[in-house]
């Protein structure tokens, strides 16, 4: 039984990136192979024992919260077909979870958005999930991962990955030592530094535990990097009050908020895909 039983979704962003797939549609809704970005998301969450989702939406993000609902119509035409399978998991996700929302009326960053998911969470520790890094973890989700080593240390953690130098600038990237195998005690953390300025190239991708002390945290944090409350700033401050840990998760992540990584994970799950027809 987890520890932690509510997920963060902060999902009000634009996708700009994605124009103009993400004109009218959510980019957290784009399909790798045949699943929502999300629902990589949630089946992830539910993995690490998470049931209870919060969703921090936006305008033009219905689209969301009618994936994770019933659709009588749907349900009533393939009913009895061969086609009812391809419902089955998302309707597990249904029966199993829990889906609240709330919206994030102005862009204000990405700590402002985990602020307005407060109303969600309570007084709780929390995992908080950026759809648009899809990950594949070696024996389990990273989120389980972190939550183990939640359930060891009680205090915030981000996963991180090595990344190229002159890629850092694109990340929160933190400084720590080495507390044990791939478990780093953060002193230092920057959003988007320059790579000169960068303190290693640990780069934080988007999975994390924070405990709900963060959110005072957050209020307290001005705009950074683009004018924005980035929660890179807010667990900079908690580092140097409690103790904020980096995990260098075991698998791979896809950045699905650019064309290579959405392919890349496009090939990865396709060939997935392709075992379980065959299998
Ligand atoms: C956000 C965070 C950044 C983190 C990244 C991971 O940035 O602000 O610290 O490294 O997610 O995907 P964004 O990609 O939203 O600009």
């Amino acid at each position: 039984m987890s520890m932690i039983t509510k997920c963060l979704f902060p999902a009000a962003g634009y996708g700009t990136r994605f124009l103009p797939a993400t004109k009218s549609m959510p980019k957290e809704m784009l399909p790798v192979v045949d699943k929502p970005l999300i629902q990589y998301g949630v089946e992830e969450a539910m993995e690490a024992g998470m049931y209870n989702v919060g969703i921090v939406t936006g305008r033009g993000k219905r689209a969301l919260a009618d994936h994770f609902d019933v659709s009588y119509e749907l349900e009533h035409q393939i009913s009895g077909t061969s086609k009812e399978g391809l419902l089955t998991d998302i309707r597990r996700i249904i029966n199993d979870c829990t889906f609240s929302y709330t919206r994030q009326s102005e862009m204000k960053g990405l700590g402002h958005a985990i602020l307005t998911g407060e109303t969600l969470i309570g007084r709780e520790p929390f995992g908080v999930i950026l759809a648009d890094d899809l990950c594949v973890g070696e024996d389990k989700g990273v989120l389980s991962q972190m939550a183990e080593i939640y359930a060891k240390y009680r205090c915030c953690i981000v996963a991180i990955e090595e990344v190229p130098r002159e890629e850092v600038h694109k990340y929160g990237v933190i400084a720590g030592s080495e507390l044990e195998d791939g478990v780093y005690v953060v002193s230092n953390m920057v959003e988007k530094p320059d790579p000169d300025d960068a303190p290693s190239n640990l780069a934080i991708i988007g999975r994390y535990i924070l405990t709900p002390d963060i959110f005072d945290v957050i209020r307290e944090t001005p705009p950074g990097r683009n004018g924005e409350v980035q929660i890179t700033d807010a667990l900079q401050t908690q580092a140097t009050r409690n103790m904020v840990l980096a995990y260098r998760f075991k698998g791979q992540r896809f950045d699905c908020g650019s064309v290579e990584g959405f392919v890349g994970a496009t090939n990865h799950f396709f060939e997935r895909w392709r075992e379980a027809q065959s299998a």
